[in-house]
C-alpha cells in the first residue's frame, strides 16, 4: 500500500472529478494521502477533504508564496485549524526565492513563526524549499526540536546528509523520473531508506510517461519504482518502507 504524502486535492484541476479520483485510489494501491494547505482557505479545504475521506489526512499552514497580505491573527487561525484530529502536520511552509513577489524577510518571518508553532503543538512540518536551500537549512536549524520532511527535495547531496543527520525526512515527486534528473539520484542513493517518502504534489509534477498531464496519486508508484531502481531494492520494499516512514512521521494508522 502506497502513501502519497503530498497532494493538493482541493485544487481546481480536480473540480470536475475529485470524488471519482479519490474513490479510485484504493484500487490503484494508494491507501493513504496527506493533503497540505497553502493558505488559510486551502487549509480549511484540506480538512474538509480529510473529514469526508477516511484515508485522507490534512496539514495546515501558509506557503511562502501566500505570505503577503495575511490577516493580523493568521497564526492563531493556523493554530485553531491544527486542533482538528485529522490535521497531522504544519505545512506546507518554507521559503521560495524563485517567485520574486514576496520579500525574503517576510517569508522567513512567516516560516519561523510556523516552525515555532509546530514545536509548541508537537507536530511535524512539511517544508517547501525552492532556490532557498541555505536559508531553509539555517532556519530549520534554529528549531532543533522540530522534525518533518523537505518535500520535493531539490537541494544538494551535502545538505541532504545534514538534514538526515538532524532527523529530517526527504520526499520526492515525479521529477525524479525525468531523464534530466541530476542531483536527486545521488541524494536518493545516499539517503537511508527509512528517511525517504514518496509524493505526487498533485495536480503538478506528473512522472514520466505522464509528464505534462494532470497528476494524481495513482502515479505515485512510479516514484517508488524509481527509488527502487536507484537503490537496487525490490519495489515492494520501497513501497512498504516509504509508507511506514510516512505513518511514523505523521502519526497515522
Ligand atoms: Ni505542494
Amino acid at each position: 500500500m502506497l502513501f502519497d504524502t503530498h497532494a493538493h486535492y482541493y485544487d481546481q484541476a480536480f473540480d470536475g472529478d475529485r470524488d471519482a479520483v479519490l474513490a479510485s485510489l484504493a484500487e490503484a494501491g494508494v491507501g493513504l494521502v496527506l493533503v497540505p494547505g497553502c493558505d488559510l482557505a486551502s487549509s480549511r479545504q484540506a480538512i474538509e477533504l480529510a473529514e469526508r475521506w477516511p484515508f485522507v489526512y490534512a496539514a495546515v499552514g501558509v506557503h511562502p508564496e501566500d505570505a503577503l497580505g495575511l490577516p493580523e491573527d493568521w497564526l492563531a487561525q493556523v493554530e485553531d485549524l491544527a486542533q482538528h484530529p485529522k490535521v497531522k502536520a504544519i505545512g506546507e511552509i518554507g521559503l521560495d526565492y524563485y517567485w520574486k513577489e514576496v520579500p525574503h524577510d517576510l517569508q522567513q518571518e512567516v516560516f519561523a513563526a510556523q516552525l515555532a508553532l509546530a514545536e509548541r503543538l508537537d507536530l511535524p512540518v512539511i517544508v517547501h524549499d525552492r532556490e532557498a536551500h541555505a536559508d531553509s537549512l539555517a532556519t530549520v536549524r534554529r528549531f532543533p526540536a522540530v522534525r518533518g520532511v523537505f518535500h520535493c527535495y531539490s537541494g544538494s547531496a551535502e545538505d541532504a546528509k545534514t538534514l538526515v543527520r538532524l532527523g529530517w525526512h526527504l520526499s520526492f515527486t515525479g521529477t525524479i523520473t525525468f531523464k534530466n534528473a541530476r542531483k536527486a539520484p545521488e541524494v536518493i542513493r545516499q539517503t537511508p531508506l527509512e528517511r525517504l517518502m514518496v509524493e505526487t504534489d498533485a495536480p503538478y509534477m506528473a512522472p514520466t510517461p505522464y509528464r505534462g498531464k494532470r497528476c494524481d496519486s495513482r502515479y505515485v508508484y512510479r516514484m517508488a519504482e524509481t527509488i527502487a531502481a536507484l537503490k537496487e531494492l525490490p519495489v515492494e520494499e520501497v513501497v512498504r518502507a516509504t509508507t511506514e516512514n510516512g505513518k511514523r512521521l505523521f502519526g497515522v494508522e
